[in-house]
């Protein structure tokens, strides 16, 4: 009997359910498709949005939330080259994964186990904060919201990228990949959530509709 290999695979099976992570979605999320996509796609416009402020967010203190395996962690901090770097995973998994990532390139971020809705970091901390689609899977997704903006500096910066509701009922349809019906939301809906929580978005794009891409400012003052 090969417990190593029984054990690997109980560990994936806990580790989608608890998470809401579907099979397909898990292993997208740890493949090289996924790795071009974050620096080719994701990180692109969020670079673009942030040279058409000329703001310089070099040298900064950067959180991000939710990395997954840890492909955004390299090109983050290659381009920005952070005071300091925080990334956290609410999956043990991915957890592991980004830290061994980071460890392999010699990349000082702190990486730990947290849950968005309760971050445990200490407030205004933060310059810039990166979410790279994760709130689908979270169904107190505004609450999330709330605790960003808390970590967040006064005018400190989020950027995020989030699928909306019709996606999500496309994927449910066609692919049978199921997220938390409470986690759905139409643009409307999350453009109030970034509201309610104390951001004001100034830059917003849509890739094919359902990919939307938001730069925020927390509208706090001190
Ligand atoms: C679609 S993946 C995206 C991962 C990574 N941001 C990327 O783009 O490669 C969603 C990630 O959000 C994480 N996640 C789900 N709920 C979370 C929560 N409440 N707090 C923090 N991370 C969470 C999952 O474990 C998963 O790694």
């Amino acid at each position: 009997m090969n417990f190593e290999s029984n054990f690997d695979e109980d560990f994936n099976k806990i580790h989608r359910k608890r998470f809401n992570l579907h099979y397909i979605e898990e292993k997208l999320m740890v493949s090289p498709i996924k790795k071009f996509m974050l620096s080719f796609l994701e990180l692109k416009v969020f670079k673009s949005f942030i040279k058409s402020c000329n703001s310089n967010l070099t040298g900064k203190n950067i959180l991000e939330v939710g990395c997954g395996a840890g492909y955004g962690i390299e090109p983050i901090y290659r381009s920005f080259k952070p005071k300091e770097y925080f990334a956290f995973d609410i999956s043990l998994k991915m957890v592991l994964l980004s830290a061994a990532k980071a460890k392999k390139k010699k990349i000082p971020v702190n990486v730990f186990l947290g849950d968005v809705k309760e971050i445990k970091l200490p407030s205004k901390k933060f310059d810039i904060v990166f979410v790279f689609t994760v709130l689908h899977h979270v169904e107190g997704w505004r609450d999330g919201l709330k605790e960003i903006n808390r970590v967040l500096k006064p005018k400190g910066l989020l950027l995020i990228n989030e699928i909306n509701s019709r996606s999500l009922s496309w994927f449910e349809r066609y692919l049978k990949v199921f997220h938390p019906k409470k986690a759905y939301f139409t643009w409307d809906e999350f453009n109030q959530g970034l509201n309610n929580a104390g951001f004001l978005i100034l830059k917003e794009y849509k890739f094919l509709k359902d990919l939307g891409f938001f730069l925020c400012v927390n509208r706090r003052k001190n």
